[in-house]
């Protein structure tokens, strides 16, 4: 039997850093954010529920394409903290899943391809998360902007979504973070420090993470030059 997986996309966030904007709702090429994200997931057979965590005054009058987009859609209002939106969002997932991957509403660029390579992995029981070889040099800075360190970047991954474990393995890891008071911006991250090993796999140079204003722009050449 085919495994059954569980998505997770945290959505709620308020795009601090592109001046308060909600990001799940720009248009991206003529299209929402949230649509270019959910769409890989929705043309996975192995996923049987998507679960979106949205902004809560969103969540109680969601947009029209998104309440009627696929029957797998869930929508729930996401908390303060992206742990708390993926919480909430564990929480409204069917219970009977063998994995559960969790992607950034905001990484809208994702491939079909990226989405199967991690499902199969998470599918022999194990733990994975996409991430990216550093290639920048990077620096450890002091709070006054001087350099205190530069780190050998041999080893050195710069994290990306999706991700997917085992779904007792998540759900243990959340519980865990939430009584012991953990924030954690990375469910990988999360997990491995609540006892289960993570492995990484490559992800996507295109699967960019629109976080300043700079990232709509090139996510939007990007999608062009795909048509
Ligand atoms: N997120 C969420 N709930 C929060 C905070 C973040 O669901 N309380 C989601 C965002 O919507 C986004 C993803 O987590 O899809 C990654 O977060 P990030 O890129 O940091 O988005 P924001 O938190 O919205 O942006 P900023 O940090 O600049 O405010
Ligand atoms: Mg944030």
């Amino acid at each position: 039997m085919s495994v059954r997986a569980g998505v997770v996309v945290p959505a709620a966030g308020a795009g601090r850093r592109m001046g308060g904007v909600d990001k799940a709702f720009l248009e991206l090429a003529g299209e929402p954010v949230l649509a270019c994200t959910l769409r890989p997931f929705l043309d996975e057979p192995r996923v049987v529920a998507i679960v979106v965590a949205l902004d809560p005054a969103t969540a109680r009058h969601p947009p029209h394409w998104l309440a009627q987009l696929d029957d797998r859609v869930i929508i729930v209002a996401g908390g303060a903290e992206r742990g708390d939106s993926v919480r909430n969002a564990l929480q409204a997932l069917p219970d009977d899943l063998d994995i559960i991957a969790v992607h950034d509403a905001a990484r809208p660029l994702l491939t079909s391809t990226l989405v199967s390579r991690v499902i199969d992995y998470a599918a022999t029981g194990a733990s994975v998360a996409a991430a990216l070889l550093v290639t920048d040099t990077i620096h450890e800075a002091a709070p006054d902007g001087t350099i205190l360190r530069t780190p050998d970047r041999t080893g050195l991954w710069a994290a990306q979504t999706p991700q997917a474990f085992p779904a007792s393995v998540l759900r243990r890891a959340h519980h865990e973070a939430a009584l012991a008071g953990v924030e954690a911006t990375d469910d990988a991250a999360l997990v491995t420090r609540f006892g289960a090993t993570v492995h990484i796999i490559e992800g996507e140079r295109t699967n960019l993470k629109l976080t300043v204003s700079t990232d709509v722009i090139i996510a939007e050449a990007l999608i062009r030059s795909r048509e």
